[in-house]
């Protein structure tokens, strides 16, 4: 991937080669950085969404860089299409090495016009962002287990970590979204010791704050719902919570968990399992 690497991305391009990689939500925002970096560094990538166009412009940018890769539309929350994307992906690949299980929303519909979270926002948080993950490693792991060998890693988030919701700034809408990252990170834990035996590594990676559509929702909920944000763009809203909140004082990139999740899926991180990394800035540190 020539001409959209630096200088560091260029010495680790062999980081990756010969592996063969999934990533689920990877057609915009952090997959989209993460099958880009982990591309860049030599892997195959099976770029998955649940929206088909968004992927295949993502898979199209990776292979016009050099790269390879292809686009797999496929549903979270759908055991039946997680096994179809399984049964896709290694047909083209003939195995998988890494499972990233990144898909995630922080709401349901309308999320950006409450203060408080509703019945739904449980519902849809928990329907992808946890049943979603369970049905990615139900779908890519039995494959990985059959060759005693694999990484998957889950992006989770600091909001899983510490509470993110009132008193750290944001709504009590946020409350729904932040347990189901908990829980990923529980799930993690859970897996990382059912699948040591079978020499599968499962790893966290937990972002920090990203201008992604994601936060731009969060933003749109806070001008909605506090007061003292009256009149504030969702950009200014996100600059004034890193400004608050981020001790190094910075945003994080979909390139920079790209990188966490790089080092996860690589040998470097053969001996790390049940692990759950900040990726943060600072702004939470447990
Ligand atoms: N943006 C942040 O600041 C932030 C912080 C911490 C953690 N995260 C986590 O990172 C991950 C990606 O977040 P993002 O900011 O890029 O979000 P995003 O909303 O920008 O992108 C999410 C992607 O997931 C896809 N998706 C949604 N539901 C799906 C489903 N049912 N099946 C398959 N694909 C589906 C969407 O089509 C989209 O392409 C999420 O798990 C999120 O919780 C984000």
């Amino acid at each position: 991937m020539k001409g959209v690497l630096g200088a560091m991305e260029r010495q680790l391009a062999g980081q990756l080669a010969g592996k063969n990689v999934v990533v689920t939500g990877a057609g915009r925002g952090i997959g989209r950085g993460i099958a880009m970096v982990l591309a860049g560094r030599g892997a195959a990538v099976a770029v998955c969404d649940l929206d088909a166009k968004s992927a295949q412009s993502v898979a199209e940018e990776i292979n016009a860089a050099g790269g390879r890769a292809f686009a797999l539309e496929s549903d979270v929350t759908s055991r039946s299409s997680m096994d179809a994307a399984s049964a896709n992906a290694l047909r083209s690949l003939g195995h998988v090495d890494v499972c990233v299980a990144n898909a995630g929303v922080i709401g349901a519909a309308g999320f950006t016009d409450r203060p408080d979270y509703s019945e739904q926002d449980w519902d849809a948080t928990f329907d992808v962002n946890v049943k979603g993950l369970v049905h990615t490693v139900d779908a890519f792991v039995p494959s990985m287990k059959e060759r005693r060998s694999g990484k998957v890693v889950i992006i989770a988030s600091h909001g899983g970590r510490a509470p993110r919701g009132p008193g750290a700034g944001l709504g009590s809408v946020m409350i729904p979204y932040s347990v189901s990252k908990a829980a990923a990170i529980q799930y993690c834990h859970h897996l990382a010791l059912a699948l040591a035996p079978y020499n599968i590594n499962v790893n966290c990676v937990c972002p920090g704050t990203l201008w992604t559509p994601m936060w731009e929702k969060i933003a749109i909920n806070r001008v909605a719902a506090d007061p003292s944000m009256k009149g504030m763009s969702p950009r200014q809203v996100f600059d004034a919570s890193i400004k608050s909140r981020t001790p190094l004082g910075r945003e994080q990139t979909p390139e920079d968990i790209g990188k966490s999740v790089a080092f996860f899926a690589s040998d470097d991180a053969n001996e790390i399992t049940g692990q759950a990394l900040n990726v943060n800035g600072g702004a939470v540190m447990n």
